[in-house]
């Protein structure tokens, strides 16, 4: 007996040392300066020590930090890629500056880390301008790629907090094959009249949250796409842009279900659309998209504040005849307020082929005080469960109506 608590003694020592070795590991970060990678002056091309200095960190055994100074720093493409061995913090403090003219469709990834953490109140311009004119591919499939400024590719168990994205090209952030990712105070900003620019895209990613974040540019705010689950948007202030969308789905053959939305407590300013789920008709292959709930959600000059569109189809680049293949069902409307910039505050146009179902509406109190008319929905393919206000009349003429 006395062998064995003499064992078990030794064992717990043992496991307590490296317990509050572990802890003293993890309070300590080891600083990569990008200073001791070269001559970092205010206007240089930081591309090379920029790559050295993540080479290094990465490669750290404890847990590491890239620091960027205050100033304005030019990098033509940066690919930074785990795993790394630690946690790993990317912290820019400065500008960093992307080339006016570049060539390829990203501009700085991250990709394959776990434990990374972006902050540091710095900004990523990607000096947008120069390529906006260039940009036409919202009209034509085989147009000029612009690089995307923030790739997040396959990130784990991660955290953006306090940076602010400026003037991309194309989208601002996509976030491609991530789990547990949350952007967290952060700033995204691009002229409402710059194409392409969507805020933040998600696609085939779980757990992704966007919290107290403000976000002007001149497509979709936040745009999720196929394989979207688990997403939270909390406290995000939205506008001008093209608003919250889920979608477009439908429009590709591999196509993955999204599935656990919710966006709470949320102001869309100046937009041409609120909260919107949109699908595309003649789906190639059936696909569904469900649990979807918005709540409190203040609109202000929004042109179409609540929709579900199954009948999108830009510049014609489908057949309208078709209906969409998507299933839709388990949405929820809920304390949405404010004023709509067009009569038809809440449109919901769902597949003929396939209704929407248990789409729940309740307290909506929307004004128009435009000269085109009074306050209206509009409804199709859909029967809604409706509780509370009701302004305007949610669906009050016939609930289903045939195809335009
Ligand atoms: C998600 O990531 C955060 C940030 O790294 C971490 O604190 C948290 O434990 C992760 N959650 C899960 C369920 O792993
Ligand atoms: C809701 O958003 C407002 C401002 O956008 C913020 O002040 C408030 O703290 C948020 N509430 C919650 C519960 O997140
Ligand atoms: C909405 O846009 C108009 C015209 O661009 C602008 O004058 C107004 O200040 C904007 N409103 C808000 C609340 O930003
Ligand atoms: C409302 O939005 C419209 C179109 O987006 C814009 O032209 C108008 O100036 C805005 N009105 C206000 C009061 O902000």
């Amino acid at each position: 007996m006395g062998v064995i608590k003499h064992l078990i003694l030794l064992v717990t020592t043992f496991l307590m040392s490296l317990l509050s070795f572990t802890i003293e590991a993890r309070s300590h970060v080891d600083i990569f300066s990008l200073r001791k990678y070269g001559n970092i002056v205010s206007g240089a091309d930081v591309t090379e020590a920029l790559k050295d200095a993540w080479n290094d960190a990465c490669a750290s055994d404890r847990p590491s930090a890239v620091v960027i100074p205050k100033g304005t720093f030019k990098v033509r493409e940066g690919e930074f890629k785990g795993p790394c061995k630690s946690p790993i913090e990317f912290r820019v403090h400065g500008t960093l500056q992307a080339p006016k003219h570049p060539h390829g469709d990203s501009w700085i990834t991250f990709a394959y880390v776990d434990r990374m953490r972006l902050s540091g109140g710095g900004v990523f311009d990607g000096q947008g301008k120069a390529g906006w004119e260039k940009n036409d591919c919202h009209k034509r499939i085989d147009c000029a790629k612009l690089p995307i400024s923030l790739r997040f590719d396959f990130i784990t168990n991660s955290i953006v907090r306090r940076i602010t994205s400026l003037d991309s090209k194309n989208f601002h952030v996509n976030i491609l094959g991530c789990n547990n990712l949350t952007f967290q105070g952060v700033n995204i900003i691009a002229p409402e009249n710059s194409p392409n620019t969507d805020g933040i895209h998600i696609g085939r990613s779980i757990g992704i949250s966007i919290l107290k974040s403000r976000i002007a540019t001149g497509d979709d705010c936040i745009s999720l796409g196929d394989g979207s689950k688990r997403i939270k948007v909390n406290n995000v202030i939205c506008g001008p842009g093209h608003g919250i969308s889920i979608g477009s789905l439908g429009k590709y053959n591999n196509e993955e279900p999204v599935e656990g939305v919710i966006v709470n407590n949320c102001t869309i300013i100046n937009t041409t659309n609120g909260v919107r789920i949109k699908t595309w008709p003649a789906s190639p292959v059936a696909g569904i998209a469900t649990n979807m709930h918005f709540s409190d959600i203040t609109m202000v000059n929004v042109s179409n504040p609540i929709l579900i569109d199954q009948e999108y189809c830009p510049w014609n680049q489908c057949n309208r005849e078709i209906p969409s293949n998507i299933k839709i069902n388990k949405v929820s409307f809920k304390n949405i307020r404010g004023s709509s910039a067009t009569p038809v505050a809440v449109k919901l146009i769902c597949s003929s082929n396939l209704p929407c179902e248990e789409v729940k509406v309740a307290n909506i109190d929307l004004v128009y005080n435009g000269i085109k008319g009074s306050i209206t929905s509009e409804c199709m393919n859909v029967k809604p469960i409706i509780s509370g206000i009701q302004n305007p009349p949610i669906c009050s003429s016939s609930y289903t109506t045939a195809s335009k």
